[in-house]
């Protein structure tokens, strides 16, 4: 493993390959938000939340800070008006969905989101992706997936697996950072679990 020198606002830091930002950021106590990154996951890059400003070789883009590999003489920008508005307008797309989430609330104060500003959704679902890949990467049960598409995509579980399986685990409950998983979990308990398969 290599080491790879790069800058983080302004800090030199030490870093390795597969890195992303994010786990360099982290060795130097610089915080980065983040909504659908989780230690023990495979990186996802689906909330966008952690963008971040990176130059190399002169070119500077907006990247996803949990799944962008650090790089040789990079230099990285965590906070810039154009980082904060852009996690301004993910946070109030994503408040259209859950306005009551006490996560994206917190963030939505410290960038100036309105959470007025989209039309709700139906959906409390931002998509982030922790339950299903929890269940899968680490419960290997894959008891929970998205269905549909687009607009319409979404979280569900699958009733005969989450049947026999869920009731004693419920592990991917806190990691939600809406209520959508609960909400879905009871629906599908209501509608589709016997009562046989449960277990106290
Ligand atoms: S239900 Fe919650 S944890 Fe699962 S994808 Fe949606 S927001 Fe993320
Ligand atoms: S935390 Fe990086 S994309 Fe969600």
């Amino acid at each position: 493993m290599s080491e790879i020198l790069l800058q983080i606002d302004g800090r030199e830091v030490k870093a390795k390959e597969p890195m992303t930002i994010l786990d360099a950021a982290q060795i130097v106590g610089v915080k980065i938000p983040t909504l659908c990154n989780h230690d023990k996951l495979e990186s996802y890059g689906a909330c966008r939340i952690c963008v971040v400003e990176a130059e190399t070789s002169g070119r500077k883009r907006l990247v996803a800070a949990c799944v962008y590999p650090v790089e040789q003489n990079m230099v990285v920008t965590t906070r810039s008006a154009k980082i904060d508005k852009t996690r301004k307008v993910l946070l109030e797309e994503m408040l259209a969905h859950a306005p009551d989430s006490v996560d994206l609330r917190k963030l939505a104060e410290e960038y100036g989101a309105d959470g007025e500003r989209f039309e709700k959704e139906a959906s409390f679902c931002i998509l982030c992706g922790l339950c299903v890949r929890y269940c899968a990467e680490i419960k290997k049960k894959d008891a929970i997936g998205f269905v549909d598409r687009g607009a319409k995509r979404e979280i569900s579980f699958i009733a005969e697996i989450a049947s026999r399986e869920c009731w004693n685990c419920k592990e991917c409950f806190p990691l939600c950072p809406t209520s959508a998983l609960q909400a879905a979990y009871v629906l599908t308990e209501a509608l589709a679990f016997p009562e046989s398969a449960r277990k106290d």
